[in-house]
């Protein structure tokens, strides 16, 4: 009786094979045609309309039973379905050649012989496939996270900037506390938002200058030391971080997310040695390519779990994570015109490769790394002592495309004024040193045509003389 097979999907039954029609029969069923099966299986069109093996228990034959697909145990009996072509897995000579007298002049036949190419053939299109359907999911996802992170950023900035304005007035400890644990969500919620606009973050290279990546892995391993080792220690294990730095031209990059996307790996490292182990990070130069592998000796992953690495927030380790730390690499890594690979086995460990473009010959070779520079933006001054604040602030006008230099205090920001040409000054009306309004006093001296914003929640406590004075908009 001849069956459907599971994914017969309604799918047009159009010819794939130019002449041949979309039919196959698989004569033999060893492990070779069961995993035929497999591959073929993932496609709707061609299908397997019958299976064909004298015995019974062969590993084909039982899939192809279990899948719902017909079979038969005599090899002419092939002939007995509505078959287009004919896969001859079982090597035999004598059954070709029955096969190759007996066909009806529609149907083709591909021997044991030419399997293997066919074989790999099937492999490479699948792959493919597989690339293609995460390369779109990835862009679809990308598409939303990046308006969900614009939209969540303006609002994290009314209600972190609200909560801090109130906590600077008089409050009970109680209500004290509550602001505090109101900024302290607003600002995990800002990380995640950050990294979600890292990952959905599309166009790149202009801000990409040559760096140096076994500095930014040496640096990695440096700022990352107090988990690896302090706290490793702490917990009766031991981490061992080896780095086997190959001489490497220089790479072309953004340094700032070339050196979270190292942390990030080791973060990962870390996070699968919950007992201790060692990370090997070694690099060498690949042709035009720079070749970074991460290498740890902790649990591993299942295929199942590997295959989704790469999908935002996706995490294994439980609802405090965000499970964006191998997204945004992604992200980073296709802006850079990189790739990453990753194999893994359970138990022992994984390794991640990572591949960036070098920086020869490249117009942006030369420029030293210094702050996003964005034709066409505007130059900005951001003066604030509140560090987060600040890093808000900064993100928020650097994101939106502007050149933005910061400082912590009146003083600093006018030495920067001083030496530099801005388009727009931001300050805080109350900052260290030198007030907001003596910022703008002297901006409006050293350069009258500059905009001066007050940035403060006390608008309706400032007096329009002073405002005037000061020679702010
Ligand atoms: N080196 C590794 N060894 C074993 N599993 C890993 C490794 N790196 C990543 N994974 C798996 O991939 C998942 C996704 O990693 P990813 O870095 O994107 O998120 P996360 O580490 O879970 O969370 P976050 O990075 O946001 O803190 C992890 O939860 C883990 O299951
Ligand atoms: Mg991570």
């Amino acid at each position: 009786m001849e069956s459907e097979s599971r994914m017969g999907s309604g799918a047009s039954e159009a010819s794939s094979f130019g002449s041949v029609g979309g039919k196959i029969g698989l004569v033999g069923g060893g492990n070779q045609s069961a995993a035929l099966l497999d591959l073929i299986l993932v496609w709707p069109d061609p299908k397997v309309v019958v299976v064909v093996d004298a015995d019974p228990a062969a590993p084909g034959l039982r899939k192809a039973q279990a899948l719902g697909i017909a079979t038969a145990s005599h090899h002419l009996d092939v002939f007995r379905y509505p078959v287009d072509l004919i896969l001859e897995a079982t090597g035999d000579p004598q059954v070709l050649n029955d096969l190759l007298r007996t066909r009806p002049a529609a149907v083709e036949v591909i021997g044991a012989g030419s399997l293997r190419f066919f074989w790999e053939l099937l492999q490479r299109l699948k792959v493919t496939q597989e690339q293609i359907i995460q390369a779109e999911r990835l862009s679809a996802i990308g598409h939303l996270a990046r308006g969900v992170a614009h939209e969540f950023n303006n609002i994290l900035a009314i209600i972190l900037g609200n909560a801090e304005l109130m906590a600077r007035r008089r409050q009970s400890r109680s209500n004290l506390e509550k602001l505090k644990t109101i900024e302290e969500a607003g600002w995990r919620a800002a990380e995640t938002v950050r990294r979600l606009h890292s990952f959905a973050t599309t166009t790149g290279g202009r801000e990409f200058v040559a760096v140096d990546l076994n500095e930014i892995i040496l640096d990695a391993v440096a700022v990352t030391r107090p988990r690896w080792k302090d706290e490793a220690e702490a917990r009766g294990f031991t981490i061992k971080v080896i780095t086997n730095l190959g001489p490497l031209p220089r790479a072309l990059g953004n340094p700032t997310e070339l050196r979270e996307m190292v942390v990030s790996l080791l973060f990962n490292a870390l996070d699968a040695m919950p007992e201790g182990g060692q990370i090997t990070i070694t690099t060498r130069a690949v042709g035009e390519m720079l070749e970074m592998s991460v290498s740890d000796t902790g649990v591993g992953m299942s295929e199942e779990i590997a295959r989704h690495i790469f999908d935002p927030f996706f995490t294994t380790k439980g609802p405090s994570r965000t499970g964006l730390g191998l997204s945004v690499l992604h992200g980073v890594l296709a802006r850079h015109r990189g790739s990453v690979d990753v194999s893994t086995q359970e138990r022992y460990g994984t390794t991640f490769i990572v591949r960036l473009r070098s920086a020869e010959g490249s117009p942006n070779a030369e420029r030293p790394a210094t702050d996003a520079e964005v034709p066409g933006g505007l130059r900005i001054l951001v003066i604030e002592d509140e560090a987060q604040i600040l890093h808000l602030l900064v993100r928020t006008l650097q994101n939106a495309g502007h050149t933005v230099r910061s400082a912590a205090g009146g003083q600093q920001g006018l030495s920067i004024f001083g030496r530099e040409k801005f388009d727009i000054v931001v300050t805080d009306l109350s900052i260290p040193e030198v007030s907001g309004f003596e910022v703008a006093r002297t901006a409006k001296r050293l350069d009258p045509g500059v905009p001066v914003i007050l940035v403060t929640g006390w608008g309706d406590q400032l007096d329009p003389q002073h405002l005037d004075e000061s020679g702010v908009g």
